[in-house]
């Protein structure tokens, strides 16, 4: 630039900074209670959204709900593998576009805290690691090694060099007021030693010399160097205190769930305990708090970390994998929001001030000047009522009530004003596109398949003494490689050979003479594979094809980078002729990386020779099938249920949808009927789905759809049936809500100008996700002392004869309806009863 132009520039931004509106051009600071915005000390509500888990055309919807939901900022990591999966060549198109995903979050007028890492962990491939990273002669990743070191700083630097440009940091009037380095380090340092208390120094000043303008973050990392702020992640962070007076307690990480792996439960964590979590942290001092996930999304492709991440990170966030609002979670967890920022002007102003009141329970008052703010906590699980400031309040177990007057309560995190929502997949039946045109049922006419080689096929293989390491191997380039061996055997085999197999991961099938012979599979605790497989050998030559194959690359642990796959043995062949064992793991193999069918570029559909005569083979490993559809009518979003299969990866026109494994089932035990809330959360506590398929539905996004032909590709490796599998879209079912007499009153109905608003009673309100629709029944209306969810309400042994009609009469016909909780209302069914409304409703 020519020095005119740059003080052209120059000025037009500082333009630009004096009249554009306050969330622009600002200046971030932070001190001891909080970030600070041009000055001024602010309380944050972020949450996660990372955007290659969804498609750039559901960006502006799932910001949009998260501004909904009462969030100021939303948080993401960069994905280094995603960005440059060949060294010096960069991808940031489609849902790599990392510029256009921070200018929608500014668009909705929020925050960006960009975790540049670039170490991610984010139960992504690898950790966000590129693969070639892995083969930089002498580099030792996340430590004090000259080559990592580099990479990272250049990595780092041209993350930090496109938000500049595009002026997308808060010093540039962009919505960039975080960032963060490494992840999570100061969990797993203690192997790294001396050179990981140096890497941390470096990072630390290595992120500060990019005069990013604001802040920078470490998670985890309780000797995070000054000016780095120490933040926490966890299912609790209050009791949580970063390494600096001068520095505000932050929380990068409320696990709003957890993820799903192959083989394992689907883990949930109830609202009411991550209310209390978040309350709990504000209540102790926490000015910035981050829900990881808010929405997770789904693993496209094989980005999924691991081993064993299934392709859903739904995460049960508060919105769900498919972009839907999830119900009660997401609008308790926005009333939690409201209640929290009616406090801001006391929180921020100073410390809290802890008193007990009595057993596990906890006040916090936040009183400056006029304002006063308070927290009551029952830390314990038992309800509890106490007196505070010359009043009582009722407490029950595991909850805060938030009092932003000091008096009044506003919001109890156990106690739920939100309404919920039901929602189930319909299975679509596969609609077949014949070429003329009609849309046809069901028929294995319609499906075409080729059949992927077992063994070796391709050119590029090549022989080798002894078993390989697989992801050196292979670096990643595909899932699977091939370990073959041709042995002869001069006389008669024993019938009772046993082939020994031992394998560091993640699964493999083994083929004897042409002929699945049998499979292992690790898990997510322990990828190893130790299997023993009766085989039967001929007289003469015998070929073992050994497929080994990794299902996401480990994202996690120290030195995890070196962790490695494949059959590395010893492989043996048991009870031979005589009882006598041999080794086979020095012999000459020969390997091929990946498959034929890779090569080749089936998962598009439109190259090689389609098999397409009537006798589709069902239940054959190694096989490649192919169909057309036509996409569900409307604008649900839509899932493919692959019940019927094995295991492989699925593309919908030639884009992956990720892998698929339905018939990986979890552990039959662990998951409780209901969990209770009350007490310690921990990612094992509250499991559904055990003894089922971990994943049987994979979504796929809208986008890639067209209205008319679309095509189907799978590549299937151990059998199964093409012709079972259905589309189904995910639909919102029923309306429910359940609301006690002694529920504060909504939280809109706020209004610290009037006290009549406060002590107005509860409400019930119900409203029809869709503004275009009206509430059309009442499925179910019980006064008194109901019991039950959402979906099975039941009326308890008091009830008001009169509630269905009463409700029906104020709901049916309109898009949303208020009820008052009282017995003003429904008349008294039973006197000294703490009473409560249920309702089911549904909306067309
Ligand atoms: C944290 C990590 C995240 C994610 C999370 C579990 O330890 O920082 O990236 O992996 O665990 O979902």
């Amino acid at each position: 630039m020519r020095e005119a132009t740059k003080i052209l520039v120059f000025r037009l931004v500082w333009f630009l900074c004096i009249h554009v509106p306050p969330m622009f051009c600002a200046n971030v600071t932070y001190d001891h209670r909080a970030l600070l915005i041009d000055g001024n000390r602010r309380l944050f509500i972020s949450g996660s959204i990372h955007y290659p888990r969804s498609t750039p055309q559901t960006w502006p919807d799932l910001i949009q709900k998260s501004k909904d939901g009462g969030l100021d900022v939303i948080e993401t990591y960069v994905f280094w593998n995603f960005h440059e999966p060949v060294r010096g060549q960069y991808y940031f198109e489609g849902r790599g576009d990392l510029v256009n995903f921070v200018k929608l979050v500014a668009a909705a007028g929020l925050y960006v805290h960009l975790r540049i890492g670039p170490y991610a962990c984010a139960e992504w491939n690898y950790g966000g690691f590129p693969l070639w990273l892995h083969f930089i002669p002498g580099i030792k990743f996340r430590t004090d090694n000259e080559p990592f070191k580099a990479e990272m700083q250049r990595f780092t630097a041209k993350i930090v060099d496109m938000m500049k440009q595009e002026n997308l940091y808060a010093s540039q009037g962009g919505p960039i007021i975080l960032s963060q380095i490494e992840n999570e380090y100061g969990n797993i340092d203690k192997p790294y030693g001396a050179a990981g208390k140096s890497y941390i120094k470096w990072a630390a000043s290595m992120a500060t010399s990019l005069n990013t303008g604001v802040p920078w973050v470490m998670c985890q990392q309780p000797d995070a160097p000054d000016p780095m702020i120490n933040t926490c992640n966890g299912f609790y962070c209050d009791q949580f205190t970063p390494n600096s007076n001068a520095k505000p307690k932050m929380w990068t990480e409320n696990w709003s769930g957890w993820f799903l792996s192959f083989g394992g439960a689907v883990p949930y964590r109830p609202v009411e305990d991550i209310a209390f979590a978040v309350a709990r942290f504000y209540q102790r001092g926490g000015t910035f708090q981050n829900y990881y996930m808010y929405h997770g999304g789904t693993n496209f492709g094989r980005t999924s970390g691991g081993p064993f991440i299934s392709t859903s990170y739904d995460y049960d966030a508060p919105i769900d994998e498919y972009g839907i609002i999830r119900q009660p979670k997401w609008g308790h967890l926005r009333d939690l929001h409201k209640a929290i920022k009616l406090c801001e002007e006391a929180l921020i102003a100073t410390d809290p001030t802890i008193t007990s009141l009595g057993s596990n329970l906890e006040a916090a008052v936040y009183k400056s000047g006029t304002v006063c703010a308070a927290f009551l906590a029952n830390i314990g699980t038992s309800d509890s009522t106490t007196n505070f400031n010359g009043n009582s309040y009722q407490l029950p177990a595991w909850s805060v009530s938030i009092l932003p007057d000091c008096k009044n309560v506003v919001l109890n995190t156990a106690k739920i004003n939100s309404a919920s929502t039901t929602s189930s997949f319909i299975t679509q039946s596969l609609k077949l596109k014949e070429d003329g045109g009609g849309a046809l049922e069901d028929s294995s006419s319609e499906w075409s398949w080729i059949s992927e080689p077992i063994g070796i096929s391709k050119n590029g293989s090549f022989s080798k003494f002894g078993l390989v390491e697989q992801i050196n191997t292979t670096a990643d380039r595909s899932d699977y490689l091939w370990y073959s061996l041709s042995i002869d055997f001069e006389d008669d085999v024993s019938a009772q050979t046993v082939l020994h197999i031992e394998s560091l991961g993640h699964a493999l099938h083994a083929f004897i003479n042409g002929k699945l012979a049998g499979s292992g599979k690790g898990n997510s605790g322990n990828a190893k594979v130790n299997v023993d497989i009766p085989i039967t050998l001929v007289a003469g030559k015998n070929t073992i094809d050994l497929l080994s194959l990794t299902v996401g690359l480990q994202n996690y642990g120290s030195f995890f980078d070196t962790w490695g796959a494949g059959i590395t043995g010893p492989v043996t062949l048991k009870g031979l002729k005589n009882g006598t064992t041999i080794d086979l793991s020095s012999q000459q193999w020969t390997y091929q990386i990946g498959l034929q069918g890779e090569d080749l570029g089936l998962s598009s559909g439109s190259v090689g020779q389609w098999n397409s005569q009537s006798n589709l083979p069902k239940n054959q490993p190694l096989t490649w099938y192919k169909t057309n559809f036509v996409a569900p009518s409307g604008n649900d979003p839509v899932a493919i249920d692959f019940t019927g299969m094995g295991k492989g990866e699925a593309w919908v026109n030639g884009q992956s949808i990720g892998r698929f494994w339905p018939t990986y089932v979890s552990p039959n035990s662990g998951c409780a009927t209901s969990c209770n809330y009350r007490g310690s959360y921990s990612s094992s506590k509250c499991l559904k789905n055990c003894g089922k398929p971990s994943q049987t539905l994979y979504h796929v996004p809208r986008s890639w759809l067209q209205t008319d032909s679309n095509t189907l590709v799978l590549f299937e490796e151990s059998g199964g049936d093409p012709t079972q599998i259905s589309f189904a879209t995910k639909q919102i079912g029923s309306l429910c809500s359940h609301v006690s007499e002694s529920h504060p009153p909504p939280i809109d109905m706020w209004n610290s100008d009037s006290e009549s608003g406060r002590r107005s009673g509860p409400v019930l309100s119900l409203e029809c996700p869709n503004p275009k629709q009206i509430i059309s029944s009442i499925k179910f209306a019980s006064f008194g002392t109901p019991s039950g969810t959402c979906g099975s309400f039941n009326h308890g042994s008091c009830s008001s004869n009169k509630a269905l009609s009463i409700v029906k009469k104020a709901c049916i016909g309109s898009s949303n309806c208020k009820i008052n909780v009282s017995i003003d209302t429904f008349g008294d069914p039973c006197r000294r009863v703490t009473k409560s409304l249920a309702v089911e409703a549904s909306c067309t």
